[in-house]
């Protein structure tokens, strides 16, 4: 019997990724799997049921699609369907473990495995194919990018018309990660003139690599575990968010992408440094979300237009808004994973396997077979 493989409908707010694509699913019929999709889950990524099924996916309902060996996932999956999963089933996807790993610890107690893509140890070679982080981030920060441009009511390049000249827009995007430097690169494409922070010293050279300006605080050097940020301190924030202040209102547009994992995101752009920018600014927020932003003020999936005509657009699935090529992205890094753990026609959780060892919920890992 084939091993099943399924994607669901994603059901989070606002979501409309989808984690198998008809391009992989082709693929992975080729290569032995049976692919089950839930009626309608790639609609808003494009991906009507007929495309499913002409590249050999069965079109089912969740209930037939839970049924699967495999679960593919965007999001973590809603409580009641995770607590359907039974012993011998796989569920892989971004699931938020490193936030809230209840229902998966829940789920991995009764034998399911549970393969958490936030744990990728990306500085492992072999992990880049499988990095969903990184292709959802470098789709959302060109996402917002492109979404502070709609909302600014200048050119991003510098124009010479008979009209006179306009001068380029200026951007400054804090946070220097894979959003970070993809936001930095569209606006450097559209013209304007981008300056980049961080706390990581390695983001310096590469903010500069981009044909950015790096921006200078006090607060360097705040490095943590696996090369991530850490926490800064009460005092080193204060001093952060002081410095930027003074340096934030000389900007037209403001990129925060800044996260430290599994941790609330910190504040770098206050109420009072928002209230000194100059109206028509535009600052996007890309880390608003449940757990807050980088903007005090900001609001998750909304539009705010601050008294002094600021506009603030705050979200933390910008890749959702570009829902096929996340897709497409999402998927090819689900065959990895699945390339990973297939072996001869059947699913073989390799023990010294260190990447997949590194994504399994610990509860997982004591249920696999060694
Ligand atoms: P992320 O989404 O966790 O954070 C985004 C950025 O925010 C990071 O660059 C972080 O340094 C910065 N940040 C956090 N707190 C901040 C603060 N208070 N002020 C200013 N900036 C702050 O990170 P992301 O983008 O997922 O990945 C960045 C890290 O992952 C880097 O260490 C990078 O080298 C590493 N990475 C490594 C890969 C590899 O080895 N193949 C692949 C991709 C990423």
């Amino acid at each position: 019997m084939p091993v099943s493989v399924a994607a669901l409908v994603e059901r989070a707010p606002g979501e409309k990724r989808v984690a198998l694509v008809p391009e992989v699913v082709a693929k992975l019929v080729s290569n032995g799997f049976s692919v089950m999709i839930e009626s309608g889950a790639g609609e808003h990524a494009f991906f009507s049921d007929s495309d499913y099924k002409k590249a050999g996916a069965k079109v089912v309902s969740a209930a037939e699609a839970l049924k699967a060996t495999i679960i593919l996932s965007v999001n973590r999956p809603p409580t009641a369907t995770v607590a359907k999963l039974t012993k011998g089933q796989f569920l892989i996807g971004q699931l938020r473990s490193l936030v809230d790993a209840k229902d998966l610890e829940t789920a991995a107690a009764k034998g399911v495995t549970v393969i958490s893509l936030d744990r990728l140890p990306r500085q492992v070679s072999r992990a880049q194919t499988m990095d969903v982080l990184s292709s959802q981030a470098s789709v959302a920060g060109y996402r917002a990018l492109i979404a502070a441009a709609e909302a600014f009511s200048r050119y991003f390049p510098m124009m010479m018309t008979a009209a006179g000249t306009a001068r380029p827009a200026k951007v400054l995007v804090l946070g220097a990660g894979v959003a970070g430097l993809q936001a930095i690169g569209t606006a450097r494409r559209m013209g304007a003139q981008v300056s980049g922070y961080d706390v990581r010293p390695a983001a310096r050279e590469e903010v500069a690599s981009m044909g950015a300006q790096f921006l200078e605080t006090s607060v360097e050097s705040a490095v943590g575990e696996g090369g991530y940020a850490r926490a800064l301190t009460k005092e080193e924030t204060a001093r952060q968010q002081k410095e930027l202040s003074v340096q934030i209102a000389k900007f037209d547009i403001v990129i925060t992408t800044a996260n430290v994992p599994g941790r609330k995101p910190p504040i770098l752009v206050t109420k009072e440094t928002v209230a000194a920018m100059a109206p028509g600014s535009v600052i996007v927020d890309t880390a608003s979300g449940p757990l807050g932003g980088n903007v005090e003020g900001s609001v998750s999936e909304k539009r705010v237009v601050t008294k002094n005509n600021v506009i603030i657009i705050g979200s933390n699935i910008f890749a959702a808004q570009m829902p096929s090529a996340a897709s497409t992205a999402f998927a090819k890094n689900m065959t990895a994973v699945l390339d990973s753990i297939y072996k001869d026609g059947q699913i073989v959780i390799d023990p010294d396997d260190e990447v997949i060892e590194a994504m399994l919920i610990p509860a997982a890992l004591k249920g696999v077979a060694k």
